[in-house]
């Protein structure tokens, strides 16, 4: 099937990232929030982003404006009634997806597609919710959408291989690189990350090294680019927090529990950049 207009649920960090990404690659963009505000920010965000790549010659004039022209908003779900794919990027709740499904089912085109930017909840089971198992897929794309290469797509047990087959294709498109995953807690690169991350934590819980430290020693002892800490403060500890209990709670296994300190930090609303402080200070 050939896509040619997206439709994007939720006009957040990730929403709006892969709408820019979208109507850059030259596909109509619809994108709907149930927030006018995040709408308008959402906006906001991709003209800045765009603007700041024709400042670096990474784009030029024209490619800025048809991608601008190319988007349009709405806080109306039935407006992605013409849309041939819908990538859902709302919070991570799974009844929130599962309701947002069965209203999506009811509105696209029979033959539309509909993706989930998901970072850790089963496909399948949104699938076997959507009323059109085969047609669901998993696209999770990484933040900065615009500048990170990689999309996990990820297969459900239902997802067709004509669906998969235009979603890798439409990745492509947008500039991504496609890896193919089965449906499983954490995909590959959470499941990885996000226990990592969780290590460095009980580290600096244990006393063995401090946080500044435990970060100079991954990049410069595993050549990262930034320390697990660091970066657990760019993705939210409380994002983290959420990922490592699915982990624990989907595999049953030990391995995944969560760090005390990352519990207590999330208790006392340090949740990292966004707060102004997680394991680092961010207020000066
Ligand atoms: N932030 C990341 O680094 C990242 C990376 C990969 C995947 N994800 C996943 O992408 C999804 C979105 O994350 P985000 O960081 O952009 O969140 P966000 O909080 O920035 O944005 C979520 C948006 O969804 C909107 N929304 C909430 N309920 C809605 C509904 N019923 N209908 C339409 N819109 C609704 C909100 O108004 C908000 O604008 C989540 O599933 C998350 O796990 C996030």
């Amino acid at each position: 099937m050939s896509i040619e207009t997206v439709g994007i649920v939720g006009a957040g960090t990730m929403g709006s990232g892969i709408a820019q990404a979208a109507a850059m690659s030259g596909y109509r963009v619809v994108v709907q929030d149930i927030a006018d505000s995040q709408l308008e920010r959402g906006l906001g965000s991709i003209e800045k982003s765009l603007a700041k790549l024709v400042e670096k010659e990474k784009i030029d004039q024209q490619t800025m404006d048809s991608a601008r022209n190319s988007l349009t908003t709405t806080t109306e779900i039935n407006d992605l009634g013409s849309v041939d794919i819908v990538i859902e990027a709302a919070i991570e709740n799974m009844e929130l997806k599962i309701a947002l499904f069965e209203k999506l089912n009811g509105v696209c085109k029979a033959d539309a597609i509909i993706a989930s930017n998901t970072s850790s909840l089963s496909l399948t089971r949104l699938a076997a919710a959507s009323g059109r198992p085969d047609k669901v897929v998993g696209l999770h794309f990484f933040n900065p959408v615009p500048l990170m290469k990689l999309v996990e797509v990820i297969r459900a047990l239902q997802t067709s291989d004509e669906t998969y087959a235009a979603v890798d294709a439409l990745a492509r498109q947008l500039g991504k690189v496609p890896v193919s995953v089965k449906d499983s807690p954490g995909f590959v690169v959470n499941r990885m990350l996000v226990p990592m991350i969780n290590e460095a934590a009980f580290l600096l819980h244990e006393g063995i090294a401090d946080a500044a430290e435990i970060d100079e020693a991954m990049k410069l002892g595993a050549n990262h680019p930034i320390g697990p800490l660091a970066l657990a403060d760019m993705i939210g500890i409380d994002v983290c927090y959420f990922v490592i209990k699915i982990l624990q709670d989907e595999f049953g296994d030990s391995k995944y529990r969560p760090c005390p300190l990352i519990k207590q930090l999330v208790d006392a609303g340090r949740l990292g950049r966004k707060s102004g402080r997680g394991f680092f200070d961010y207020s000066k």
